[in-house]
């Protein structure tokens, strides 16, 4: 049979990983021949394809980004004439099936063309760790892992001028990456999407904390805004499926901290910096079971579905979902997650605190 590997969406590390485990798992089946995509969709819309063998995915596990090209611009489904175009490269290309790999974009995608008769296997990808069914997915642990070390970077200068830090991660709709890298960097504050926030409950906290501890660090995603406020949308891409692209939100919160305190205030976007670098261990892990996972159901005939980790624990099962039931949805942080309980727990500020003093219950000694 004949296997197309396309990678949608923004890069993320653990790509590479995946394309190798799909590879490799088809070709010792033996009569699987394997097909490389260029630049995710719109290389399937042109027809621009390699083939795939032992050699050419080699080599690979360590390297984030992806050896076929990425694209999060291409929609196929944006026209019934770009639909038809797309649907007869890919039987001009005699696939058999598409191995997707990508994020809510490139799920909801496939899942429109499978409905012209074209047979997908989605596998799970993007560091905002935000898509439906999958309890993890590849690259979040590396973003997590970057997103940590700059919020400990910054104690360092909080510290020693007295500041109120803030770092911007990515997560246009989904918090999980400050959330996480929230309470692994030690942050005083999380801001996400799924609350707005409150910013006289934040200069409370600094104002309290510049009383006891001198500085405050704040995480926030790039998808928070203040109650009643709007998102901070740093470009608009008009030929993309989401137009929007965010960034700047720490930039904003500093404009609205910094007239009510004493101390200064830093912004830090950390930007694609989380999205870059070689895929932690777990994240090369999991690429590689995704990816095994995958070409599996190819063998299997198990088309039009996503392969899923079922739940956070290394070595958990994986399971698999409808594309139908993953298009256009988006996992979000629940108001109930164990983590948010956690972080409220211990005393971190998630933007809607109403008292100051549920923060720092006493001075720090
Ligand atoms: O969806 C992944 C993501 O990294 C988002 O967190 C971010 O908003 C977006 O991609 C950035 O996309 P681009 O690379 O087009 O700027």
């Amino acid at each position: 049979m004949r296997v197309g590997i396309l990678t949608g969406g923004g890069d993320c590390p653990g790509l590479n990983a995946v394309i190798r485990a799909v590879t490799k798992s088809l070709l010792r089946h033996g009569d699987a021949e394997v097909i490389g995509i260029a630049d995710g969709f719109a290389g399937l819309m042109e027809g621009h394809v390699r083939p795939l063998d032992w050699r050419a995915v080699s080599g690979i596990l360590f390297s984030g980004g992806t050896i076929l090209g990425t694209s999060n611009r291409a929609d196929p489904l944006a026209t019934p004439a770009d639909t038809e175009r797309t649907v007869a490269q890919a039987r001009a290309l005699g696939l058999d099936a598409i191995v997707a790999i990508g994020g809510n974009g490139t799920m909801s995608i496939a899942h429109g063309l499978s409905a012209h008769g074209l047979a997908f296997v989605g596998v799970p990808k993007t560091i905002d760790n935000d898509i439906e069914g999958c309890a993890q997915s590849f690259g979040f642990d590396t973003a997590v892992g970057t997103a940590t070390r700059a919020l400990e970077q910054v104690q360092t200068t909080g510290q020693s001028h007295g500041r109120v830090m803030i770092v911007e991660t990515m997560g246009r709709y989904a918090g999980w990456i400050a959330l996480e890298a929230g309470i692994a960097g030690a942050a005083d504050a999380i801001l996400l999407p799924e609350i707005d926030f409150d910013p006289d409950a934040l200069v409370r906290l600094c104002q309290a904390r510049q009383r006891q501890s001198g500085y405050t660090v704040i995480c926030i995603a790039e998808g928070a805004k203040p109650r009643g406020g709007a998102l901070t949308v740093e470009r608009v891409i008009a030929d993309s499926p989401d137009p929007l692209r965010l960034g700047g939100v720490a930039h904003t919160l500093r404009a609205l901290l910094e007239p009510h305190l004493q101390s200064e205030v830093r912004a830090t976007v950390l930007g694609h910096v989380q999205r870059g670098g070689p895929p932690t261990p777990f994240d090369r892990v999991l690429a590689t079971r995704f990816g095994h996972r995958a070409a599996q159901m190819v063998l299997a005939g198990e088309f039009n579905r996503m392969v899923t980790l079922d739940c956070e624990v290394p070595g958990a099962p994986l399971g698999s979902i409808a594309l139908a039931d993953v298009a256009d949805r988006t996992r979000q942080v629940p108001a109930n997650h164990p983590l948010l309980v956690t972080a409220r727990e211990i005393g971190v500020c998630l933007g809607d605190d109403a008292r100051p003093s549920s923060v720092l219950p006493s001075p720090v000694p």
